[in-house]
C-alpha cells in the first residue's frame, strides 16, 4: 500500500509523513553507546586528542576522532588519581540518521515495508490453510473416510484411486465428472450423492486436509 507512493509520485508530500512515523521508530532511533576510557592521564588540555582505551576507541582513536565519526560525547567521569586523571568516556549514535543518505534511508524504508507485507501475505495465507484444513478434517472424517481411509489411502470399495494421491485438479474434476455424469460406472452409483453434496469450497477443503495430514512426518 504504502510503497505505491514511491512510484506514483507525491513524493514530497508523502515521504516525509512516512519517514517520520515509521522510520524515526523503528530504523533511524536505534541508539549506539560505547565507553572509553584514559588512565593516568596528566593533562587535560591534551586529553580530547589523545587516544582512548576500551569500547569502539580501542586503543586507536581519540574523542575528536570519535565526533567526527558521528559520535556524540554522553559524559565524561573525570577522577584524580596520584599520576594525573582517570577520564571515562561515554559516547552515543543514533545508528542510521548518521552517515546514510537519504536515499538509503528510503531503500531501506521500502525493503523493511515490502518485507513486513511479506510476512503478512504469508502469515494470511498460512491462516487461510489452517482454516480450510480444519473445515476439511470436519466433512473428511464424518463422510469420506469410511471408504477412503482416515488419510485418504484406500481404494474405495476397490475401485477408486487413493484420494492421496490425486492433485487438486484431478480431485475437482471427478467431483465434477460424478455431478455431470461423465463418470457412470456400477460403483460411482456410491459416490453420487457424496459428490453432489460438495461444492468448491468443500473440495479445496478436503483435498487441503489430506494434503496436510499426509505431508507430516510421524
Ligand atoms: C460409500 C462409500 C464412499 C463414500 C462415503 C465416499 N466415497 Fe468417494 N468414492 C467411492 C467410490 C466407490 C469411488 C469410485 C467410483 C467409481 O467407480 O468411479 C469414489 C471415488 C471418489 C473420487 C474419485 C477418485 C478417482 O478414482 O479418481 C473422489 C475424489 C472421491 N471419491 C471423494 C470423496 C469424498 C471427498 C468423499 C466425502 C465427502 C467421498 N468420496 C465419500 C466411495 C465413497
Amino acid at each position: 500500500m504504502l510503497h505505491f507512493f514511491f512510484f506514483k509520485g507525491n513524493v514530497m508530500i508523502k515521504k516525509s509523513l512516512i519517514v517520520s512515523s515509521l522510520l524515526l521508530s523503528s530504523i533511524a532511533l536505534q541508539a549506539q553507546t560505547t565507553m572509553c576510557f584514559k588512565e593516568n592521564h596528566k593533562d587535560m588540555i591534551t586529553i580530547e586528542n589523545t587516544r582512548l582505551d576500551g569500547g569502539a576507541c580501542a586503543g586507536n582513536k581519540s574523542a575528536k576522532d570519535m565526533k567526527s565519526e558521528g559520535w556524540m560525547v554522553d559524559d565524561i567521569k573525570i577522577t584524580p588519581t596520584s599520576n594525573g586523571s582517570n577520564y571515562i568516556y561515554i559516547f552515543k549514535k543514533e545508528s542510521g540518521l548518521q552517515n546514510v543518505s537519504e536515499e538509503e534511508l528510503m531503500d531501506k524504508l521500502y525493503k523493511k515495508l515490502e518485507n513486513e507485507k511479506k510476512a503478512k501475505e504469508e502469515k494470511a495465507k498460512q491462516d487461510l490453510f489452517v482454516a480450510n484444513s480444519k473445515a476439511g478434517e470436519a466433512l473428511y472424517t464424518s463422510k469420506c473416510a469410511n471408504c477412503h481411509g482416515d488419510k485418504g489411502e484406500l481404494r474405495a470399495k476397490g475401485v477408486s484411486k487413493p484420494l492421496n494421491t490425486l492433485d487438486h485438479n484431478e480431485f475437482q474434476h471427478a467431483i465434477k465428472a460424478y455431478n455431470n455424469g461423465e463418470r457412470n460406472s456400477v460403483m460411482s452409483i456410491l459416490m453420487k450423492p457424496y459428490a453432489g453434496s460438495m461444492d468448491y469450497q468443500d473440495i479445496k477443503n478436503v483435498y487441503t486436509y489430506l494434503k496436510s495430514i499426509n505431508s507430516e512426518k510421524n
